[in-house]
């Protein structure tokens, strides 16, 4: 019997990419998605706990659909970092929760169910599995609407910062084997995806622990090869780990999106010590100095966070000092929240709140205008754009993305899905940029890669200086 399963998504693309993941499972047990919970047999809400904020909004969603569970007897289960995290507390705390599924469990959603649905248990799964099988989820079957695609390369994290919850949710740096990702991607191709997003707490730590794996830029380079894909992109990094070979990926290979995304997190030195970062603020702007070397045009985005326990005002002014240098083309910004078990949660010098909101809108405000101002670099110019669908505001209007990952909308219709196109740009938003469509030989400019200053990495150069050791 066909049944519907309405998935809520919290938190980051990789729980975003679970949710996917979790639907290609169930569609085995005869589940298909509806976006309506009203209608759903099966209610999953997916969970993040990286913050206390997204931590609190679990509560609450659960709380709105506790009416239908006693309506009519939906189940109603808890996935991601909230469920690895409370495991069986939940299901003590939330009496009408019927499943907990931790984040390396998804395979094992269809037996839980009929565990559910059979017998009537609670069921919690929370345990990790170290061989890694739960990152061979199915591919996607028939056809795929969509234009790009995020594909796991890794998950987990081995760099334990001492604000952080993730590894303790999300388990050990695993990565899978190059030939499975391979195989995804151009099953994805055939199925008439053009951009790919590769998918990891650290990719950039991609093949640790795989004996004879490809490195993360080896794994590009294959990528780049593969036919129908003309766009791939990958999140989230770590400056640490950011190599030298990475850096010359950008100007080696043409399907490499001019965009990375490198949280620094805190532009002091003494507090990225105390958050056992692994590099400071002068070897992360190298490695900017570098991007921006190889690869002039190239945006940049981070995560950057105010308030960490003994943040002072001398501190703060770095962060803004490090913005200044960089110009991010834009940033997520976070006041710290304590998270139960981590290192920094237990530090005495906690920041006030109100010092906390202070720095917070001071710095959205100054990055405001930086956003602005870059977006602003675009006017006039004839930018390729991959386009994604209808635009957000309207049907009349297309939107898609330049290589850069900004936003563009444009007037167009859908039989411009999926295709690269020049588009002249007129206006210039905080959020997003707007043009019109350029004409067919505008197109030869619009490409990223003669932006490019040919590889100015010799390979005299010195290696990068040297990061003080983690001291996790
Ligand atoms: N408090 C605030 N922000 C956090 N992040 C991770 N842990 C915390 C925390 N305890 C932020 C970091 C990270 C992003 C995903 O979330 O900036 O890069
Ligand atoms: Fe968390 Fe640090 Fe790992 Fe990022 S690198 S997931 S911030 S522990």
């Amino acid at each position: 019997m066909q049944r519907l399963v309405y998935i809520e998504t919290y938190g980051c693309q990789m729980n975003e990419h679970d949710s996917e993941q979790i639907l290609r499972v169930l569609e085995g047990a005869n589940y298909l998605e509806t976006k309506e919970a009203q209608q759903a047999d099966l209610i999953l809400v997916n969970t993040c706990s990286v913050r206390e904020k997204p931590e609190q909004k679990v509560y609450s969603a659960l709380g709105r659909f506790k009416r239908l569970k006693e309506e009519k007897g939906t189940i109603l289960g808890v996935t991601g970092c909230v469920a690895q995290q409370e495991g069986e507390k939940l299901l003590d705390r939330i009496p009408y929760l019927d499943m907990v599924v931790g984040t390396q469990a998804i395979l094992l959603i269809p037996q839980m169910l009929k565990r559910v649905e059979v017998i009537g248990e609670k069921v919690c799964e929370t345990g990790f599995d170290e061989k890694g099988t739960h990152l061979k989820t199915p591919l996607p079957s028939g056809s795929l609407p969509n234009v790009k695609s995020f594909v796991t390369i890794m998950q987990g994290c081995d760099h334990f910062c001492s604000y952080c919850i993730v590894p303790y949710v999300r388990g050990r740096e695993k990565s899978r084997a190059s030939a499975e990702i391979l195989e995804e991607v151009k099953h994805l191709a055939e199925r008439g995806v053009k951009e790919v997003c590769l998918l990891g707490q650290n990719v950039n730590g991609y093949g640790k622990g795989l004996e004879g794996e490809m490195s993360f830029p080896e794994l590009l380079r294959a990528i780049d090869g593969i036919e129908g894909i003309e766009r791939i992109r990958f999140t989230t990094s770590h400056p640490a780990d950011l190599s030298l070979g990475l850096i010359r990926a950008f100007s080696e290979l043409g399907k490499l999106c001019e965009h990375i995304h490198l949280p620094f997190q805190s532009g002091s030195n003494r507090i990225l010590k105390a958050m056992h970062r692994g590099y400071t603020r002068e070897s992360y702007l190298e490695k900017i100095d570098r991007l921006k070397e190889v690869c002039s045009s190239i945006a940049i985005t981070a995560d950057v966070m105010v308030g960490f326990p003994g943040e002072e005002e001398n501190d703060f002014e770095e962060t803004l000092d490090l913005m200044e240098k960089v110009r991010f083309d834009d940033l997520y910004s976070f006041k710290y929240s304590p998270r139960k078990g981590t290192k920094a949660s237990r530090h005495e010098h906690q920041v006030e709140e109100k010092r906390k909101q202070e720095r917070l809108a001071l710095l959205q405000k100054i990055q405001k205008e930086t956003t602005l101002q870059r977006n602003m670099a675009f006017l006039g110019r004839i930018e390729e754009v991959l386009v994604e669908g209808y635009s957000k505001q309207s049907r009349r209007d297309m939107g898609g993305r330049t290589r850069t990952n900004k936003t563009v909308n444009f007037k167009g219709d859908l039989t411009l899905l999926g295709r690269r196109i020049p588009v002249r740009i007129t206006n210039a938003y905080a959020h997003s940029l707007r043009g019109e469509r350029g004409s067919s030989d505008e197109k030869a400019r619009a490409g990223g890669i003669e932006r490019r200053s040919h590889d100015p990495i010799g390979t005299d150069l010195h290696e990068f200086s040297p990061s003080p050791p983690g001291e996790t």
